[in-house]
């Protein structure tokens, strides 16, 4: 039977601000049915496309990217908010659908050549996923590949990545 992933996304009005719908992923994650079945049709996209590595920006990127890069064999790095890497680092500054942010990612954590797939669980304005892939490419890598599990289609974040392969389970 397959699965509707819609039917796993609270979609919660004025947050964190008015006007903002928030498309919660939380009810896919708790349900480990629908939480393997997405994680399985993006380490399917991730075979075809060779992947080596994952990477995904913090938080939710983490979610989506880990078990897929557990399932592949693969490493994952993550892109971090300020304050948290510990060894030298590369930055991205990047405008958000509500705010302002810098992510950083270990010199070391891509090596140059590696095929990788860039995974987060929604692209919104692209700022994000385009700061990411800024950062992986710096450091060698060779963005074969983004993931989602939303794309919000109003904000058209594609715009920012129109160099690269989306792959996504829903739109709004
Ligand atoms: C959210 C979401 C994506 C990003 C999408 O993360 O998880 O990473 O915004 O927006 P964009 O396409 O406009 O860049 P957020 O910065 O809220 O951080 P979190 O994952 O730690 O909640
Ligand atoms: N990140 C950026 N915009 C978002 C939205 N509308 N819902 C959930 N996460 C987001």
């Amino acid at each position: 039977m397959s699965i509707n992933f819609k039917d796993y996304v609270a979609s919660v009005p004025d947050f964190p601000e008015v006007g903002v719908t928030f498309r919660d992923i939380s009810p896919l994650m708790s349900d480990g049915e629908a939480y393997a079945a997405a994680t399985d049709e993006i380490v399917a996209y991730a075979k075809d496309r060779g992947v080596e590595m994952i990477v995904g920006p913090e938080a939710r990127g983490f979610i989506v990217g880990c078990p897929v890069a557990y399932k592949l064999g693969v490493g994952f790095a993550p892109a971090r908010k300020k304050g948290k890497l510990p060894r030298p680092t590369v930055s991205a500054s990047y405008g958000l659908e509500y705010g302002q942010s810098t992510l950083y990612m270990h010199k070391d954590a891509v090596k140059p050549g590696q095929r990788v797939l860039v995974t987060d669980d929604l692209l919104a304005t692209g700022g994000t996923i385009a700061a990411t892939i800024k950062m992986v490419e710096e450091l060698g890598g060779i963005v074969v590949g983004t993931a989602f599990l939303i794309e919000l289609n109003d904000l058209n974040g594609r715009e920012k990545i129109k160099d690269y392969d989306i792959f996504k389970l829903m739109d709004y």
